[in-house]
């Protein structure tokens, strides 16, 4: 008998192509979204999952699916969402999908570096407000990049990737995290390694990409951000809950920093609603990974995922506790 495998969400058709060779394939109709209830109704008896970050994987979940899961592969890098000790205790994989989105996430965080540093998003709200404006040498000036400072909290994949374009811009990458990164990425980075206290107080800009942690919940609340700089940026294209929200509507109002740029939020789909009042704050709707061909590579390796297991031949890119 086929192993049955249930797709959450509906995923890219070259990665439906993969599982319909691997498995009997339930995936929901694309038109359709999937109520919170129906999540363990429709993963009943199932040998694999493709999940999202939308979907709470835990124990229940798995109780829901039944003995026969063996793997849930979830269609994100970052897995807050899923309890990965209630996978293991059940002898249940699990695999994310890094490396795929890392350059897509670090262009987006840096296309929202430049929105907030040059106004990008006030810009064209005056624009399509159809109000008056003319060029003049005073203009809606911004703050630019060349000669400051980016202060990186996880140095990881993305963290680098965007430390990489942050060097084309001629910035200069302090870092700070659990640990030293290699000296040969140092040395390519030209990358200072500080603690978090100090990055916070040298940086001109700020950019988070910690996974969403017990330890990182709120590691921006209102003292991190008292300890900025008055004049620096935050930008957030990790996981809502890194950021108070609140603190940080609090800060952007009294001016403690100079402006946020956020693709996610504490309460997602909510936005604090201070901050949609701010014009020093550029926003994105979760758009990190958002490109056609990340999300088709996303989904390609989760599949792929997905069929190494059930196959017997293992995970490609397990997620280990
Ligand atoms: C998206 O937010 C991801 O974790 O891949
Ligand atoms: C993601 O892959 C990261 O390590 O930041």
């Amino acid at each position: 008998k086929p192993p049955k495998i249930v797709v959450t969400r509906a995923i890219a058709e070259p990665a439906m192509k993969v599982l319909h060779e691997a498995g009997e394939v339930w995936a929901p109709d694309p038109d359709r979204k999937l109520p919170p209830g129906e999540l363990h109704e429709v993963v009943a008896g199932a040998d694999g999952v493709v999940s999202t970050l939308q979907d709470r994987i835990d124990g229940a979940f798995a109780d829901a699916a039944g003995a026969n899961l063996r793997v849930v592969s979830t269609v994100a890098v970052g897995y807050d969402n899923v309890d990965l000790p209630a996978l293991g205790a059940r002898e249940v994989i699990l695999t994310n999908t890094p490396g795929v989105l890392t350059d897509a996430t670090a262009d987006l965080t840096f296309g929202l570096l430049l929105a907030v540093t040059r106004r990008l998003g006030a810009g064209e709200r005056l624009l399509r407000a159809r109000r008056p404006w003319e060029f003049n040498l005073g203009f809606m000036l911004g703050t630019g990049l060349q000669g400051k400072s980016l202060g990186i909290v996880g140095l990881g994949q993305i963290g680098t990737a965007v430390a990489r374009r942050a060097r084309a811009f001629g910035m200069r990458i302090h870092y700070t995290g659990r640990g030293r990164a290699a000296p040969e990425l140092e040395a390519e980075l030209d990358a200072r390694f500080l603690s978090m206290e100090s990055l916070l107080g040298t940086a001109d800009m700020v950019s988070l990409h910690c996974p969403l942690t017990p330890r990182t919940r709120h590691l921006i609340d209102a003292g991190a951000l008292a300890a900025m700089k008055p004049g620096a940026f935050l930008v957030n294209t990790t996981r809502g809950p890194v950021v108070d929200e609140r603190a940080l509507a609090d800060a952007l109002e009294g001016g403690v920093i100079a402006g946020a740029a956020l693709d996610v939020f504490e309460r997602e789909p909510e936005v604090e609603p201070r901050l949609l009042e701010l014009d020093n704050v550029a926003l994105a709707p979760h758009l990190g990974s958002a490109t056609v061909e990340t999300r088709t590579e996303m989904a390609l390796l989760a599949a792929r995922n997905v069929a190494s297991v059930l196959a017997g031949n293992g995970p490609l890119t397990e997620v280990r506790p």
